[in-house]
């Protein structure tokens, strides 16, 4: 198939022209604050097969449904506590993923089986006008084939998935450039599968408990049962294999410089990219600007694969605010195997 490119600013009709595909239970790629996504009308099991199709997804991997008002999340979810309000109050529209109980409203297709959904409402313009446009929630994972990094640009999309969905909406570069934070409620106590654009510390001062699920340091084997399914796949992976260096920058840096093979391609704050002059070299932004690194990581990540390098050496941010989910997407790209100094 041929997949239309529209753009919203030069085209006023785009947002109803991918609203119509939507309706027609085509999936269509969408720019949200954190990472593209692969939209398709979450109450349609046929639209939402298309979806795994698309992205060569595991069977067993549940995607996230996106909503543009409160009604929607009542008419998908069940037992939903206070605390979902609280933080739908502070963090919606955003990056906040929440996994409630799910209604019959949501077919199996979307939860792979689980008795959950999770749901977000993003803050993007333009994904909020699409879902209102369309009439219904949108299913959405990330708009990647499944393994390769997420999407923060329309030509990253098309790399990926040109030829094989009805449309994507060009929304220029995503702001946060790091997926949603997941955090279940459908448990005892909060529970946090996934860290994201909203960070730990900003649960926490609207929850009184928030515990980490273990699948954010450690891999977890294919045969077991997790609260997140998607965490036990091999993620945001480069072709080249990845050796991510943990601890004082400066030191990281000097480490990677007196390691590294010539061939060998660099991942690095800004601080230190003249230390690897004449290497392949990408960099994440200053040490200390983590909103920077967040923006330009999967970008540098699909770039390596335009390379011919082998091994990537890669510093990384302490685990504190929006550094949590950076060191998660870089750690798990390496598959968790880390030096750390
Ligand atoms: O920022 C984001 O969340 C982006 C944009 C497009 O909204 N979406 C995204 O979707 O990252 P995806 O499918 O690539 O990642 C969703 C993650 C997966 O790890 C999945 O296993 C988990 O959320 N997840 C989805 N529904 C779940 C559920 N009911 N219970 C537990 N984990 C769930
Ligand atoms: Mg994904």
């Amino acid at each position: 198939m041929t997949t239309k490119r529209l753009n919203p600013t030069t085209d006023k009709h785009a947002i109803e022209t991918a609203a119509a595909l939507i309706r027609a239970g085509e999936v269509v790629a969408m720019p949200t604050e954190t990472v593209y996504g692969l939209a398709a009308n979450a109450e349609s099991p046929d639209a939402v097969r298309k979806i795994f199709k698309a992205k060569g997804r595991p069977q067993d991997n549940p995607l996230i449904v996106h909503i543009a008002q409160m009604s929607q999340m009542q008419r998908l979810c069940t037992a939903i506590p206070d605390a979902a309000y609280a933080l739908a109050r502070a963090f919606w529209p955003g990056p906040l993923t929440m996994v409630l109980p799910k209604s019959n409203a949501v077919p199996d297709e979307v939860s792979a089986g689980l008795q959950t959904v999770g749901v977000r409402m993003p803050s993007h313009p333009i994904a909020a006008a699409l879902i209102r446009a369309s009439g219904c929630a949108l299913a959405a994972p990330s708009a990647n084939l499944s393994g390769r990094p997420s999407t923060t640009t329309a030509a990253h999309v098309l790399q990926d998935m040109d030829g094989k969905i009805a449309a994507i909406v060009d929304g220029g570069a995503c702001t946060v450039g790091v997926e949603s934070t997941v955090l279940s409620l459908a448990g005892d106590v909060p529970r946090l599968l996934r860290p994201g654009g909203v960070t730990l510390e900003q649960l926490r001062a609207v929850l009184d408990t928030v515990e980490v699920d273990r699948a954010l340091f450690e891999p977890i084997a294919d045969t077991e049962t997790v609260s997140a399914p998607g965490m036990k796949y091999r993620h945001y992976a480069p072709r080249a294999r990845v050796m991510v260096v943990q601890g004082d920058a400066e030191k990281t840096a000097n480490y990677i410089k007196a390691h590294r093979n010539p061939a060998d391609g660099v991942l690095c704050f800004t601080e230190y990219a003249p230390l690897f002059s004449g290497a392949i070299l990408k960099t994440l932004g200053s040490e200390t600007d983590l909103d920077t690194q967040a923006q330009k990581l999967f970008d540098a990540l699909r770039a390596f694969d335009d390379t011919e390098v082998q091994t990537i050496w890669t510093q990384c941010p302490e685990s504190t605010g929006l550094g949590l989910a950076i060191a998660n997407r870089i750690q798990k790209a390496a598959g968790f195997h880390m030096i750390t100094l």
